[in-house]
């Protein structure tokens, strides 16, 4: 039932490619650049013409929402709030008939995403649903919605759902730029670059020995800190999650310029750093960011991109990724992070399927 895969995190993490083509089948049209959305379908100009999206949801599921908030605002020019559906049905939102309110749940069961759901159709909003599991409750209760069709996912740490999750945001906000703010040539340029992405998420999977490595070296340590930017801010989120819930290091995410403000103190020779350094707009920014934690004698894992030469001379450990467009890069900068934990949380013992305290959905407040 492991596929041969020690664990089902494992298997889940190796599946993403697969999952990806399975998420993509169908609603990626490359010779003319069409993304079909049959589920939204009947709501679609609806949606275009929202005065804002708000997206709600819990966990890893609320980081792909976050990544939604930047690709729909960057492709769709539409503004979108993210809030955590815990926050969200308790702060009486202003919410009407013109908002469009996106739940984002693997399981469809959440308590807190299916409150904000109920409470989000009580104030008159359109809600769509993003949920794997068919059937679920969240799925029956939204006016409409996606699956992510990523297949059952049992280990509690989400890993194939969540970039399921970031496939089908990617196309929604496409979907909702088509004959707006992008043209039909920019929209096939983007559906390109998504396609591309399993086969370099393969490659990626190559550097299974190579992160085990890298694990070996910090398995003891007692934190954490993962940073990056724009599109891979939430990236960093999820890494330092991964981390404390399967191994229990005490792990933080942050936007890499926000260092400055306060995590830098925690740094000295028992901190390592995760950086996510592609080459990018932010990229020289990056490399500061990683000069400074090298003169506090922070130890730096950094994730570049394949013929990045300046990198290595800078951090302790370079894992070298496909290079792709901004938007997809979180699809592949996740991987070796989710990679990285599993090592971790295995080197110490864990049990990484069913880590401590929690459990796969949360049908309690
Ligand atoms: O089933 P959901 O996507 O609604 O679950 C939300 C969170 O409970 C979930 O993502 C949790 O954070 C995972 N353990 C993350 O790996």
């Amino acid at each position: 039932e492991k596929g041969g895969f020690d664990h089902f995190m494992l298997k889940e993490i190796f599946e993403q490619p697969t999952v990806m083509k399975d998420v993509m089948r169908g609603r990626v049209r490359l010779d003319d650049g069409l993304v079909r959305l049959g589920g939204i379908e009947d709501y679609l100009e609806q949606i275009k013409g929202a005065r804002r999206i708000v997206i709600c949801a819990c966990g890893t599921s609320w980081h792909a929402g976050l990544i939604g908030e930047y690709l729909i605002e960057e492709f769709a020019r539409i503004s979108v709030e993210v809030d955590y559906a815990s926050e969200f049905r308790y702060r009486n939102p202003i919410l009407d008939k013109n908002d469009v309110v996106i739940v984002i749940s693997q399981s469809g069961e959440t308590a807190d995403t299916l409150a904000a759901l109920r409470l989000a159709k009580e104030k008159g909003a359109t809600v769509i649903g993003i949920c794997n599991v068919v059937g679920s409750t969240i799925a029956r209760e939204t006016h409409c919605g996606m699956y992510t069709h990523a297949g059952p996912e049992i280990g509690v740490a989400s890993t194939k759902a969540f970039t399921a999750q970031v496939i089908v945001l990617y196309l929604l906000a496409l979907a909702l730029s088509k004959g707006r703010t992008l043209d039909d040539h920019e929209i096939e340029l983007y559906l390109r670059e998504l396609s591309a992405v399993p086969d370099k998420v393969g490659k990626i999977l190559d550097l299974n020995d190579q992160i085990l490595a890298i694990a070996r070296s910090y398995k003891d340590s007692k934190n954490c800190l993962y940073l990056g930017r724009g599109f891979n801010f939430p990236v960093a989120l999820e890494g330092a999650l991964k981390l404390k819930e399967i191994s229990y290091i005490h792990a933080e995410g942050y936007p890499a310029a926000e260092m400055k403000h306060g995590p830098i103190a925690l740094i000295d020779e028992d901190m390592p750093v995760v950086f996510i350094a592609n080459c990018d707009a932010t990229y020289t920014k990056i490399l500061s960011n990683i000069e400074e934690v090298r003169s506090r004698k922070g130890k730096v894992i950094a994730i570049a991109n394949e013929g990045d030469e300046d990198i290595g001379v800078l951090a302790d450990h370079v894992l070298y990724i496909p290079s792709a467009a901004g938007p997809v890069t979180p699809l592949l900068n996740v991987i070796p992070l989710q990679i990285l934990s599993y090592h971790i949380a295995t080197l110490r013992n864990c049990n990484v399927d069913r880590p401590r305290n929690l459990a796969k959905s949360v049908t309690v407040e």
